[in-house]
């Protein structure tokens, strides 16, 4: 398949899997006017100026005109909880009187009253809630996707939302990588008696979701007010014995020390880091992990956005992803978080879209394979309505710019 006269965002060299500080401004490349060939077997294999196409080697293939719009990579969302019952619209009216989110968590709201809803639902339809969630989000235009659990908070009740990310991974066409995240919250049965539960879930849960393969990777909520550092550093040593990597909730509340003993762990991001100081900084700098900010979340709650523009000038690699999730981020909308990256966090429209796709892949190990237009990576892209620029996109921020999604080389 050769797609045509289209604009190429996001180019990058083969085999590039992440871009660093400066380098998400600079490397990506735009082919103002162009064409890529997709194979069979849904991979890009070659892409170029439109000059510099043989039109006679089109013949006999199948061509989509992309009519002068923008051809970009799917976005890359590294950080979902798209796995829930119901939603908590309350908790909304309760935020608009002037609760904040700690202050909801602790009147029995927040996550276990989603973990609550969670136990009541059936598998079934769980699945069909939040597959419902997954099939809006790639319409929206993500071609990966992680997902957490930590609604369940019991053995039965996180094996129940891992099956259902398993269905989910399973029936979606695009990326699904799986997070087990039993340390989100203390479970109800342990109310006051948090170190116990830290030890159950070090015997029981994870070497049975390790036995089963159910989770790709490891989260704590390691932030003032839930897990300490102590308790994320025992949870990870154990993970680590089973060989799942982690990805950490840090430094959402609080300066939490979550960044530091992500990074003694070699995580593969560490996420939210909306309270980093240069501490944090430094240390992710001299790290392989991905510093993973969530501005849905900051705009969402009215918190702080995350020092994205620093991280970049210090020269991390910084994705962006949505949070998704019914308490701090209630939007699987990867166009408004390269939108807010942009308004809030004054990234370029080009470092935030890098955010947005190669580094987000690169914080689900998947950069290898998607999150850019490279030769050799999957031919998961969009096709956007003409525009006058790539900064148009996350300008005019709610303009439905969007036309056609593919994800490995099909139309959605
Ligand atoms: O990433 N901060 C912790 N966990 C989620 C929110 C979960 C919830 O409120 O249901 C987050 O923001
Ligand atoms: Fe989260």
């Amino acid at each position: 398949m050769y797609v045509l006269n289209a604009r190429l965002a996001m180019v990058l060299p083969a085999g590039s899997d992440r871009l660093r500080g400066r380098e998400m401004d600079t490397v990506p490349r735009e082919i103002t006017d162009g064409w890529m060939r997709i194979g069979d077997d849904g991979m890009i294999e070659a892409l170029g100026e439109t000059g510099s196409l043989d039109m006679s080697e089109t013949e006999g293939h199948e061509t989509v005109d992309a009519r002068g719009g923008y051809v970009l990579p799917t976005f890359c969302d590294s950080h979902t909880h798209i796995i829930y019952a119901g939603s908590r619209d309350g908790e909304f009216l309760d935020k608009i009187r002037g609760l904040s989110y700690e202050e909801i968590a602790r009147r029995g709201g927040g996550i276990l009253n989603s973990a609550d809803r969670l136990h009541d639902c059936t598998e079934d339809e769980l699945f069909r809630q939040s597959m419902a969630r997954a099939q809006m989000m790639v319409a929206k235009g993500t071609g990966a996707i992680e997902i957490k659990s930590g609604y369940g908070l019991n053995t039965a009740d996180e094996f129940k939302m891992l099956r259902v990310a398993a269905r989910i991974r399973e029936s979606l066409p695009a990326h699904v990588k799986i997070t087990f995240l039993g340390a989100h919250a203390v479970g109800r049965e342990y109310t006051g008696r948090q170190s116990e539960y830290v030890d159950m879930l070090i015997a029981d849960m994870l070497p049975a979701v390790a036995a089963e393969g159910l989770a790709d990777y490891v989260d704590v909520f390691c932030d003032q007010g839930f897990f300490t550092v102590e308790e994320t550093d025992r949870i990870l040593t154990a993970a680590a014995r089973y060989g799942m990597r982690p990805k950490i909730h840090a430094n959402e509340l609080a300066c939490s020390g979550g960044v530091q003993v992500g990074v003694k762990h070699n995580a593969l991001s560490v996420d939210h880091l909306e309270r980093m100081g240069a501490d944090e900084i430094d240390v992710l700098r001299s790290s392989a992990t991905v510093a993973t900010m969530l501005p849905g979340a900051s705009f969402f709650l009215g918190m702080p956005y995350a020092p994205a523009k620093d991280a970049i000038k210090s020269g991390l690699t910084v994705a962006l992803a949505s949070d998704y999730n019914p308490g701090s981020s209630p939007s699987g909308d990867m166009r408004m978080v390269w939108a807010l990256g942009c308004i809030k966090m004054r990234l370029t429209p080009t470092e935030a879209l890098a955010a947005c796709t190669v580094n987000g892949a690169a914080a689900m190990a998947l950069s290898q394979t998607t999150g850019a237009l490279s030769p050799g990576k999957e031919a998961s892209f969009v096709i956007t309505k003409p525009v006058p620029s790539l900064a148009f996109i996350p300008y005019e921020y709610t303009s439905p710019w969007l036309e056609s999604v593919y994800i490995k080389g099909r139309k959605i």
